[in-house]
């Protein structure tokens, strides 16, 4: 059973030549509309350097996650591969709407901030799609221009160790160093009471940072993905998966509540 949106309905408002609308995929250019956000939105960076640890699967959900909450949700990919993107063409327009945009098409040096001029006004929730590699000046961009990051880690030993040297770098870099953000860490893939998944758990305590869920190794994210679904988008999901993604979505409405009183 899938959740359609009932605030939003299936509008597909096409605003930019990188902005994709659910399932058409396809690209209109309407040059005299100018999008001018009357509020700031909630923005979340899902980013690890490391390839395939499931950044996309995590912002899709997190997307999916919002929109059905009835937010005005955009995901914005900023990697090349378009994994974010696609799964938008994928999705039914009758679900709840999330806005993507292709912001890999239009990397200058202003990239990361330009996204704001092309979301919908009426965007209240903004995830952010990386690609691995990040590192450095756009990292350090990425976290400026968002209120929160998530990072993604498989408990293997390669991935730990690309997380360890991932983490520094977000704690060491510029725009970190001068306004700090909430970051939390999730498991993914998880196979528990392993050593290496043990190790993980003793490296994010030892940094202070909170290790806020863990979800299990499961072919629903993967068939999930392929039709531009997230888990939120069934209202009767796998209990075990409601379960894990609990913990995760309390710590990103804490994140939305206490950037809101600020
Ligand atoms: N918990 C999970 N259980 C099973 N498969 C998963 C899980 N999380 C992600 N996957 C699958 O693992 C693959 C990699 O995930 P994903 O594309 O989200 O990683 P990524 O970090 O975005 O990769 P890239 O660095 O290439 O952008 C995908 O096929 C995805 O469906
Ligand atoms: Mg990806």
């Amino acid at each position: 059973m899938l959740n359609i949106n009932k605030k939003y309905g299936p509008i597909n408002t096409v605003m930019d030549d990188s902005i994709v609308s659910q399932k058409q995929g396809v690209k209109t250019h309407q040059p005299n509309v100018r999008v001018v956000s009357q509020m700031q939105p909630i923005r979340v960076l899902v980013a690890n350097a490391k390839g395939g640890c499931g950044k996309t699967t995590m912002a899709t959900n997190i997307a999916s996650y919002f929109a059905t909450q009835g937010e005005g949700t955009a995901i914005v990919d900023y990697d090349p591969q378009g994994s974010s993107i696609d799964w938008l063409a994928a999705r039914d327009p009758h679900l709840a709407k999330i806005t993507g945009i292709a912001a890999f098409k239009n990397q200058n040096s202003n990239s990361t901030r330009s996204y704001s001029l092309r979301v919908p006004s009426n965007t209240s929730r903004v995830v952010f799609d990386t690609p691995a590699g990040l590192n450095g000046h756009i990292l350090s961009d990425m976290i400026q221009t968002s209120d929160f990051i998530v990072i993604p880690v498989i408990p293997s030993a390669i991935d730990i160790r690309a997380a360890t040297g991932f983490i520094r770098e977000v704690l060491l870099s510029r725009a970190f160093r001068s306004n700090k953000k909430p970051i939390a860490v999730i498991a993914n893939r998880v196979k528990k009471n392993t050593l290496i998944y043990q190790k993980l758990q003793r490296f994010l305590n030892s940094l202070n940072i909170p290790f806020i869920a863990s979800f299990r190794d499961t072919q629903n994210y993967v068939r999930a993905s392929e039709h531009g679904l997230g888990l939120a988008d069934f209202s009767q999901r796998d209990p075990k998966d409601k379960l894990e993604w609990q913990p995760m979505l309390e710590w990103i409405e804490l994140q939305i509540r206490s950037k809101q009183k600020k």
